[in-house]
């Protein structure tokens, strides 16, 4: 069994909205994060994927302490970030960075890449003097930037290359913890590859543990240990990436999956797709019981009342639903799961993206 890095408990993040100048009253909250409970092993990179607006991005903040969370403990090796003041963080914020979804917003046009680079040594006091300039060259060298721009300035730069600068900044203070968030998305597909390779090249050279971001299962595949599933501020499916993309459990999961399209026409004609009807619905106000069951085409009467527990469904396998605990009511649900489908949408995404599960297992 290996390590656990962090260990996150009943974690939530609420936006609270006010109303009024002078006698500010709270009138709503937007439920980004609604209780999250995984844990994060060492080593690993755990996928983090769901819609636009599901709390993907909060919760990757929440977890570093961006955000101070309303509810819940975020434990690092064991201790309470969240109980935390500011002043006891400091030392341990050197530990857990961030990459950020876009290159172009998240550096300082008026500092050159070397001051960039070098903000989190001074920061964390890790060198002085010449010493600073000297791994700030290096950091250039390991993340494939030429040491000789280090006076330029971001917009000098391509997409791909500022992503560059963004993680040379997250390796800096020489953390252990990286939330990658949607490093790629914004990059020519071109360039995607090679970012990607260059995060698995510093993970294994460095023992980086991951918590990468993605709108979509397929973009999180070749890079995950695990892979979680999010919905509407919940994480609804957690498992290896492989387990996840051969025998989905959740509805949403099995309809993510079910979108991939398949290019073998037979295969395609064959499966079941579950269409998802609807807008996600507001977090401000979400589904009462289970939060898919205004879009489940499986949901019944216990889901409208009843909040499902996210469980270990069977080993290594979270899931929040209440078929789990119904096979009758299960074997009810679609056939995306059957072994054609699941080696079809593999093979559909190893095309797109290039392979990533072990050759042994397709
Ligand atoms: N600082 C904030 N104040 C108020 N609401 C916020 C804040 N940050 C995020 N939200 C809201 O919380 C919800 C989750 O936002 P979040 O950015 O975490 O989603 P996401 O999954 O990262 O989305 P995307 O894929 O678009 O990046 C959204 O409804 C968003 O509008
Ligand atoms: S709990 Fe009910 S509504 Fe929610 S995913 Fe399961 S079947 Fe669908
Ligand atoms: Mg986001």
């Amino acid at each position: 069994m290996s390590e656990v890095l962090l260990e996150i408990e009943n974690l939530r993040m609420h936006f609270p909205m006010y109303k009024g100048a002078l006698i500010r009253k709270e009138v709503n909250r937007v439920r980004a994060v609604d209780g999250l409970n995984f844990k994060i092993m060492k080593g690993e990179t755990l996928g983090l994927v769901g819609e636009s607006g599901c709390g993907k991005s909060t919760t990757g903040r929440a977890i570093i302490q961006l955000y101070r969370p309303t509810e819940g403990s975020v434990k690092l090796r064991g201790k309470d970030l969240t109980k935390l003041s500011h002043s006891e963080l400091h030392p341990l914020r050197r530990d857990l960075q961030m990459i950020f979804q876009d290159p172009y917003s998240s550096l300082n046009p008026r500092m050159t890449v070397g001051d960039i680079i070098a903000e989190p040594i001074k920061v964390h006091q890790l060198e002085s003097g010449e010493a600073i300039y000297r791994r700030v060259q290096e950091l250039m060298e390991i993340v494939g930037l030429d040491p000789r721009f280090v006076r330029r300035y971001p917009h000098e730069f391509s997409g791909g290359q500022r992503q560059r600068i963004g993680i040379a900044r997250a390796l800096a203070s020489k953390p252990s913890f990286i939330v990658c968030d949607e490093p790629i998305s914004a990059l020519d597909v071109s360039i995607q590859a090679q970012v990607i390779n260059l995060l698995e090249d510093l993970q294994n050279e460095f023992g980086l543990t991951y918590l990468f971001i993605a709108h979509d299962l397929a973009a999180v595949r070749q890079i995950s240990t695990r892979i979680a599933v999010m919905y509407l501020g919940k994480m609804v499916e957690l498992t290896s990436g492989e387990e996840l993309y051969r025998r989905p459990m959740h509805p949403y999961t099995q309809a993510l999956i079910s979108a991939v399209p398949i290019p073998d026409p037979e295969v395609e004609r064959d499966r079941e797709r579950i269409v998802l009807t609807g807008d996600v619905p507001s977090p401000l106000k979400p589904p009462s019981g289970c939060v898919f069951h205004t879009r489940c085409p499986f949901a019944f009467e216990k889901c409208k009342k009843d909040v499902p527990e996210f469980k270990e469904a069977e080993e290594g396998h979270f899931v929040a639903c209440h078929l789990v605990d119904d096979p009758e009511r299960r074997k009810t649900a679609p056939n995306v799961t059957s072994p054609e489908a699941a080696k079809a949408a593999v093979h559909a995404m190893d095309k797109a993206f290039g392979p990533s599960l072990p050759e042994s297992s397709k």
